[in-house]
């Protein structure tokens, strides 16, 4: 996989200009499953053409120069899918993972991990904890995989991280602040999503990344995620590049 981040922006979406350019992009890929059925196919295959186009993206991030990707993977309510679906999942995480790693290490990509470790097969654990140390140190794109995650429970494993702290002496409850959240969240030391895409024409969270959403921009499109392609991404870009991201000011021109 060619994922070179040196090569820095030249898209139709960034006009030659790099000002615009969101550090950190979050996906929602929904729309396998709708995808697979409108073609009178299974599910599963709806997951496996996911995959291909998460291959084309992390690809066209890194190409385009974008610091952080993040893609849920794998919500911690989509345990309550069918057991089929379900291990059919988790066998594609495995296949990426065993099939992809040495081509993103090799491509500079550094893998984070974030969700519930618990309860995980120790298999799929030793996997996750393969990919993390092993890309570490590499200085390219970041990959978040959010598996098994939920941000509410993220939050409340934050909570109780800061619970026992104070418990122990070392820190005072006026010291919870922001910053002492955000550091015990999974997603630690990783800047907030500036754009958040969601395929398939669902407008929801659906509970990802509650906390670290706080002033991302919203960019939702009908394309199923297996037809998410460079064309869709550099449009959701390109939309980016005209929002005026205020945080409760004024805009520049008004003051
Ligand atoms: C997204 O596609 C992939 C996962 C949630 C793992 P879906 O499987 O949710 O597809 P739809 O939304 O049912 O079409
Ligand atoms: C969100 O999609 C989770 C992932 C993309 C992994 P879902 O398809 O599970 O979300 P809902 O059920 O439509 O809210
Ligand atoms: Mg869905």
């Amino acid at each position: 996989m060619s994922v070179n981040p040196s090569q820095n922006l030249q898209t139709s979406a960034g006009k030659g200009s790099t000002s615009k350019l969101p550090r950190h992009v979050a996906f929602i890929m929904d729309g396998n499953g709708r995808w697979a059925t409108a073609r009178g196919l299974a599910r599963t295959e709806g997951h496996r053409k996911g995959l291909e186009a998460l291959r084309r993206t992390i690809r066209h991030a890194g190409r385009i120069g974008i610091e952080v990707v993040t893609i849920y993977s794998f919500s911690s309510e989509n345990w309550n899918r069918p057991k089929t679906e379900v291990s059919f999942l988790m066998g594609l995480l495995r296949r990426f993972v065993q099939r992809d790693l040495s081509e993103l290490h090799e491509a500079n990509v550094r893998i984070r991990i974030i969700g519930g470790r618990s309860d995980l097969e120790p298999g799929i654990l030793a996997l996750l904890a393969e990919a993390e140390d092993l890309t570490k140190n590499n200085t390219g794109l970041t990959l978040v995989v959010a598996f098994n995650y939920g941000a509410r429970a993220e939050m409340a494993r934050a909570a109780q991280n800061l619970a026992r702290k104070v418990l122990a002496g070392e820190l005072s409850p006026e010291a919870i602040s922001e910053e002492a959240m955000s550091g015990e969240l999974d997603t630690s030391g990783l800047p907030d999503p500036d754009l958040i895409i969601r395929t398939s024409g669902e407008m929801r969270l659906s509970n990802f990344l509650l906390w670290q959403a706080a002033y991302s921009e919203f960019y939702f499109c009908d394309e199923h995620w297996p037809d998410f392609d460079e064309a869709a991404f550099d449009k959701a870009i390109s939309c980016f590049g005209n929002r005026e991201r205020r945080y409760g000011g004024l805009d520049a021109k008004a003051i």
